[in-house]
Formats: C-alpha cells, sequence, structure tokens
C-alpha cells in the first residue's frame, strides 16, 4: 500500500479522534509517525499507531492529558504530561526549551509521566527551524546489555542533535543499539539470521538467530562507549527528570498494566548567545563543504552528514508516497473497521 503524507496523516488524526483525541493531540502526533514514515523510519511510523490506539482504549495513554509545567526556572522546567500522548507532549516540551532559549540563550526541559514519542530528530529539528541547535534524549523499556553484561537494563535511548545550517540541518539521531528490536522481530518473521554484533543470546553469547537475540539483548552500537553513552543519556531522561531507568521502564512497547514509566529530556541553545549566529551557521556550511569535498574511501562516491540520507529519503517520498508493509495495512484495516472509521473516505 502506497499512501501520500497527507493521506497518512489525515488516517491517524481520525482514529486518534475517535478514540478521544483532540484536534491538536491527533494532529501533533500525525505529524510526527509520518514523519517517521517519510524518512524511512518505519519502525516509528504507522506502524505504531496500533499500539496507540490499544493504549488509549485501556486508558494507559490518557487522551485530552492535562500537560502541566511542576517545577520551572527561567532556563528550565519540568513537565508532566499527564500520560498523553507521547509525540504532543514531547512537541509541546520542545516549545518551551524554544521558547526559553530564545529569551535566556539556552532552555532545558524534563518530561515525565509521557509515552513513546516516535523520532527523536523531529523535536531537534523543530529547535533548528528557529536557527536554535536542538538536543533530545528519551528512554525506553530495557533492551540492550551494558557492556561486559548480559541481561538487558538500558533502553535503545534516541539521541537526537539537531545543528541549525542551508538548506538543511545537520541532523544526527540515532538509538543506542546496533540495531532496532523491530528488525530482530522482522528477521525472525522471515526466517533470516541477524548479523553478528546486533544481540546476544539469553547465554550472554554473541549470536546469529534472531529468536535467541529477542531472549537475550540488543548490543550497544561503539562497544563501551555506545553502552557508555546509553547510560547517561537513561539518567538524563530518568532520575533527572523523576522517570525510571532501566527495569523500571515499562510500557514503551507495548500498554502495561499501569502507565508507561520513560521520561525525556530536551535542550535548545541559541548560537546567539555564544557569538554571531550568522556566522556560526556560516562556518557550519562551510565545515559542510569540506567534509563533502574531502577524499573518498575506495569505492565510496559521496560523503554524507548526518539527516542527508533520511532528508533525501524524504524528499523522495513526498513525491512518490509512503510504502506501507502489508500487515500494517491489514491490522489498520481492521482497527478502523472496530472502530466505524471509513479509511477509503479519508483518501
Ligand atoms: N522514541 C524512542 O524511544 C526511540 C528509541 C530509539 C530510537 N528511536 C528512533 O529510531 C530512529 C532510528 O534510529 P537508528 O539508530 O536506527 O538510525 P540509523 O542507524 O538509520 O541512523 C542513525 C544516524 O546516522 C546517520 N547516517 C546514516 N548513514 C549515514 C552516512 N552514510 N553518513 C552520515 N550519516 C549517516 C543518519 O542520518 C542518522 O542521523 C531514530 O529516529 C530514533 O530517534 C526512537
Amino acid at each position: 500500500m502506497i499512501l501520500t503524507f497527507e493521506q497518512e496523516k489525515a488516517i491517524i488524526r481520525a482514529l486518534l479522534q475517535r478514540l478521544g483525541a483532540n484536534e491538536e493531540e491527533a494532529s501533533a502526533t500525525a505529524e510526527v509517525l509520518t514523519e517517521g514514515d517519510l524518512r524511512g523510519f518505519g519502525s516509528h511510523g504507522l506502524l505504531r499507531l496500533p499500539y496507540i490506539l490499544r493504549a488509549l482504549k485501556r486508558g494507559t495513554i490518557i487522551a485530552n492529558a492535562k500537560v502541566k509545567v511542576v517545577k520551572e526556572t527561567p532556563a528550565t522546567a519540568l513537565i508532566d504530561g499527564g500520560h498523553g500522548l507521547g509525540h504532543y507532549v514531547a512537541t509541546r516540551a520542545m516549545r518551551l526549551a524554544i521558547e526559553k532559549a530564545k529569551k535566556q540563550g539556552i532552555g532545558a526541559v524534563g518530561v515525565h509521566n509521557t509515552n513513546h514519542f516516535g523520532i527523536a530528530g523531529c523535536y531537534a529539528e523543530m529547535a533548528t527551524r528557529e536557527g536554535l541547535i536542538g538536543i533530545v534524549t528519551t528512554t525506553t523499556d530495557a533492551l540492550v546489555h551494558p557492556w561486559g553484561g548480559m541481561e538487558p537494563l538500558l533502553g535503545t535511548n534516541a539521541l537526537a542533535i539537531g545543528i541549525p545550517s542551508k538548506p538543511q540541518p545537520i541532523l544526527l539521531d540515532m538509538a543506542m543499539s546496533v540495531a532496532a528490536r523491530g528488525k530482530l522481530v522482522e528477521a525472525m518473521k522471515e526466517g533470516k539470521p541477524i548479523p553478528e554484533g546486533w544481540a546476544i543470546g539469553p547465554d550472554g553469547r554473541p549470536t546469529t538467530d534472531p529468536m535467541r537475540g529477542l531472549k537475550g539483548a540488543l548490543s550497544p552500537f561503539g562497544g563501551a562507549k555506545g553502552y557508555g553513552l546509553a547510560l547517561v543519556l537513561e539518567i538524563l531522561a530518568g532520575p533527572l527528570v523523576g522517570a525510571a531507568m532501566g527495569k523500571e521502564v515499562v510500557g514503551t512497547l507495548e500498554p502495561v498494566e499501569g502507565y508507561s514509566t520513560k521520561g525525556d529530556f530536551m535542550i535548545a541553545i541559541d548560537p546567539a548567545a555564544f557569538g554571531s549566529a550568522d556566522e556560526f551557521i556560516a562556518r557550519v556550511k562551510k565545515f559542510v563543504a569540506q567534509l563533502k569535498k574531502s577524499r573518498k574511501a575506495p569505492g565510496i562516491k559521496e560523503i554524507l552528514v548526518p539527516g542527508e540520507p533520511e532528508f533525501r529519503t524524504r524528499e523522495t517520498r513526498l513525491k512518490e508516497g509512503i510504502p506501507i508493509a502489508e500487515e500494517v495495512w491489514i491490522e489498520l484495516k481492521q482497527i478502523a473497521k472496530e472502530l466505524g472509521v471509513d479509511l477509503k473516505g479519508l483518501k
């Protein structure tokens, strides 16, 4: 199934609103999920909608959430997300960080009582659109083992850093695991092995069997350094913001009995607080040009900067449409039927 981005957004909005989400919540969620699919991060696009709808039905995600600032200084804020839709709460949090950065030079906002927020890059990019640097992190259920360990104790803890540049920002947006859990599920369904290094089995040894990997733990990217980064991000988006950490983080994979206990942390920085913003952007642009013009390794035609592969996919998919996996479409059609939403009418 191929959907245009307008169709995908309309479907997401309609299903969320049928379960009580208000216009602003439904639109923010539709925006970020669709951006996931547009950029080729399918594991964080429409695929996540059934999970969100199940959680709304169970009441573990709350529609019309009471999002409130519970602690504040001129440059910081702590937000209680009211167990609302994670994408909406995160959008509000980054908006506040931006507002603070414009006044104080920097804005740091922590969030608890919230839900899975999709692709971290969307929020970092919100800052770059205002000429600011955006830094975003979050936690998930424990899936990743510590370096040298064999138990899943860390989340895949996305990290996004956006640097304003022209014609597009530098947008590093990445998980802490070598591969997403969804890629193991996909390999298992297709009966294919996974590359060594993606995961360890329940015995703590590297495995190429996706089923053993799912029973064991995902491996952090970059060895001990990736593990270290995952660990400090777990603390920033965990205890710092009044959210859970390690195995106490629940509700990001499937709706649980209670509420999700994950947290988010975002920072916006105004380059003008350190010097001329125009000069900063000009120097970033110059450095990107230098990287691109530099000598390429054998067999490599082009050097890219973070974000570029996704912006290119986005461009293509805006023109040609977004391919949606058949099983995702079948599940959504079933949910829409149960909720009495006519998907054809939306297209
Ligand atoms: N919400 C959550 O809880 C959560 C948790 C984990 C991951 N995520 C999201 O999952 C998505 C996928 O993460 P991932 O780690 O699988 O991404 P990835 O491995 O596909 O890409 C990671 C980064 O590498 C860059 N990159 C890739 N090839 C490049 C090249 N040749 N040159 C320069 N840069 C290059 C990309 O632009 C991107 O910034 C992200 O959007 C992330 O935010 C979300």
